[in-house]
């Protein structure tokens, strides 16, 4: 598709599991286990799962920040050229790392305690041979205004700046090579819930003023709800739904997704809804079950769900759905957006 930035074919990264003196390979973890999808240039797709399910996974191995097992991802640089990253040799990755960055979930160990926020939002540009000196100093002045930090604070350190202002520091970090697209990996997760609120507001003001593409990954439906246009439901390595935030929201197709949206507090709590509490563990990626991989818990499984793996189908405009009961199922949605 035209508009797209951003696609991704059958992504897998399996981890091998490597047992006694010689390192035998008994097995492999299947974090990503063939995942196909796109962003659209301007939008913000959101990426949602238990934890352990594969999200940064996928993240870092679009960007290769991990090199993924097979796959494509087809990416759309600043010259508006398509180019396959994983075709990319070390020199045209460092080029397309100026366009892709990655946002990371926790501003208390990104960044280096012994660097300065100059040295720590200016390092890209000086790695990349963008500027130095003087300009420099101007960029990383700039960068800090762009994010609000009080850009006379460029010789502090970390630890001088609160949990808000270090993921503002990560963010003009982020923004210094001036990308197209950013991984936001559970970004405000480790925020309060008030500084939360103006970390997102931050991410969607910057996103229209610079016409930036996010991937945001979040295990909290809330956050996801509130910031994305496009979602994706992930369980054990593999997208189970994906559609639109609305359509998501109000009209699963999903038994998972029905669990999790059942689990999610109500904005008014007299709204009361019924909880769908789901049997067993989460599987393990290791060790998946049969079929489904949902099926041991999932609460309208039959016996086809434990013979054979469903596939990601189209049940309707847009909405991508891995059930082999998704157009007969009536799933319960949250309250309309
Ligand atoms: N380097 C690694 N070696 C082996 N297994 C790994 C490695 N990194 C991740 N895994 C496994 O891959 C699976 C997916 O992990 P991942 O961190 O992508 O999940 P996640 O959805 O981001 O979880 P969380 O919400 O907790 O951040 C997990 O089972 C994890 O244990
Ligand atoms: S395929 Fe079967 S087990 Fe899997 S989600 Fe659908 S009904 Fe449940
Ligand atoms: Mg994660």
């Amino acid at each position: 598709m035209e508009d797209n930035i951003l696609e991704v074919q059958s992504m897998k990264k399996h981890f091998p599991i490597k047992k006694g003196f010689f390192k035998r390979v008994v097995g492999q973890v299947k974090a990503v286990d063939d995942i196909s999808f796109y962003v659209k240039a301007g939008e913000t797709f959101g990426l949602v799962g238990e934890s352990g399910c594969g999200k940064s996974t996928l993240g870092k191995s679009l960007l290769r920040a991990i090199e993924p097992s097979s796959g494509s991802v087809k990416f759309k640089n600043r010259n508006n050229e398509m180019v396959d990253v994983m075709d990319l040799d070390q020199k045209g990755l460092r080029d397309i790392r100026r366009d892709m960055q990655l946002i990371f979930q926790d501003p208390y160990s990104s960044l280096n305690p012994r660097m300065t926020v100059l040295n720590i939002i200016g390092e890209p540009l000086i790695c990349n041979k963008i500027a130095k000196g003087n300009e420099l100093r101007e960029r990383v002045k700039h960068l800090m205004e762009i994010v609000g930090l009080n850009s006379r604070h460029l010789e502090r350190y970390p630890h001088a700046f609160s949990g808000g202002q270090r993921q503002r520091i990560g963010i003009a970090r982020a923004l210094a090579t001036n990308p197209k697209f950013l991984v936001c990996d559970e970004a405000v997760s480790a925020l309060d819930v008030s500084i939360q609120a103006q970390i997102i507001n931050l991410l969607e003001d910057l996103q229209k003023s610079l016409n930036l593409s996010y991937l945001f990954i979040s295990h909290d439906l809330g956050v996801i709800q509130h910031i994305s246009d496009r979602v994706g439901v992930m369980y054990v390595g593999k997208l189970v739904e994906m559609t639109t935030t609305e359509e998501l929201f109000s009209n699963p197709k999903h038994p998972y997704t029905e669990a999790l949206l059942s689990a999610k507090p109500m904005p008014n709590p007299r709204l009361k809804k019924e909880r769908i509490i789901l049997k067993g563990e989460v599987a393990n990626p290791a060790k998946p079950p049969s079929g489904c991989y949902f099926h041991p818990r999932c609460p309208y499984a039959k016996e086809i769900c434990k013979l054979e793996a469903p596939s990601l189908n189209e049940v309707k405009d847009g909405h991508h759905v891995a059930c082999h009961f998704a157009s007969e199922l009536d799933l319960k949605g949250t309250v309309a957006i």
